[in-house]
């Protein structure tokens, strides 16, 4: 019965980050309206960076095959409908662009390490509204460990750094132009309140990773790194994976080969011989446990 009564609530959370509870919407066709915004959108996009779509068109861009199709449907080929789900995914009643598989997964991971006793807090690095955090802080208090365990909030609160690579700085243009990921400290904590959810155990850390992280301490047991770019991934796991617990939880949102965090993660994996068994979610989330050697 009990365990019925939190599943319940977290499904209830869960409905309240994505949105689905206030819009309902997300599977009714596009409007006029949506589709024009989303065209508007993709000409101003495509402006900005019409001397590499026109390399591109030519053969002239020098860029691994993966790369190169994906910007051929960015800059290229008309993809208005993509745009458009793009900007319903950002929707103002959305706390958290993660689709339900992945949140479902969350909530999994979040759980057995209560479950299993892994040692530590919850962190995720790169919040935006701070929906996938609501969801970690709601597990801890469902379970009843809210006061031994924090959860930790990690943003720069302004929005990402200007990233390194022409496929990272094209969708950046889609996805800031859509109004994301900027987002103050002060929203994210009315997200919270709005759900019961901020207490003394929900910790923020602002400001740039590369200089918030180094100087944290403390222990993990699970980690989430939703930071999209190469750097702000890898630096990430420098400064935080030696403070993951045995058997704790590194879950990394951008895992595919079109976004920076993928490359940092393999070359962060080679560089400290760790072999754990990389688990897929989706096209995008997976995730690892950090086995003790042995
Ligand atoms: C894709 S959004 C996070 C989405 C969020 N996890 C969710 O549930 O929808 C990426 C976030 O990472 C943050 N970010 C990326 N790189 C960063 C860095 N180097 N330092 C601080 N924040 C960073 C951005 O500010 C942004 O809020």
């Amino acid at each position: 019965m009990s365990f019925d009564l939190e599943e319940s609530y977290l499904n209830l959370v869960q409905a309240g980050v994505t949105g689905s509870l206030l819009s309902g919407r997300a599977d009714e066709p596009f409007s006029r309206v949506e589709l024009s915004r989303a065209g508007a959108l993709m000409r101003r996009v495509r402006n900005q960076f019409s001397a590499e779509a026109r390399a591109l068109k030519k053969g002239k861009l020098l860029l691994p095959q993966e790369q190169s199709l994906i910007l051929r449907g960015l800059l290229l080929e008309n993809q208005v409908e993509d745009v458009a789900r793009l900007i319903r995914i950002n929707s103002p009643e959305a706390l958290s662009l993660l689709t339900s598989d992945a949140l479902q997964n969350l909530r999994l991971c979040a759980r057995q390490a209560i479950w299993l006793r892994v040692p530590g807090d919850f962190m995720e690095c790169g919040v935006w509204r701070g929906g996938a955090c609501i969801l970690l802080r709601a597990v801890q208090q469902a379970m009843g460990v809210g006061r031994r365990r924090r959860t930790w909030v990690v943003d720069s609160f302004q929005g990402l750094p200007q990233p390194d690579r022409l496929l990272d700085a094209v969708l950046h243009a889609f996805l800031r132009e859509t109004g994301s990921f900027c987002v103050s400290q002060a929203e994210v904590r009315s997200h919270f309140e709005r759900f019961g959810l901020l207490d003394e155990g929900v910790c923020f850390l602002e400001g740039w990773f590369s200089e918030t992280l180094p100087k944290w301490q403390g222990q993990l047991a699970l980690l989430r790194l939703d930071g999209d770019w190469y750097e702000s991934t890898l630096t990430a796991l420098e400064n935080l994976y030696d403070q993951v617990s045995w058997g704790g939880f590194i879950i990394i949102d951008d895992y595919n080969p079109v976004i920076g965090a993928y490359a940092a993660v393999n070359d962060f994996r080679a560089a400290r011989g760790i072999q754990d068994p990389i688990q897929r979610v989706n096209h995008q989330v997976h995730f690892w446990r950090k086995l003790p050697p042995g």
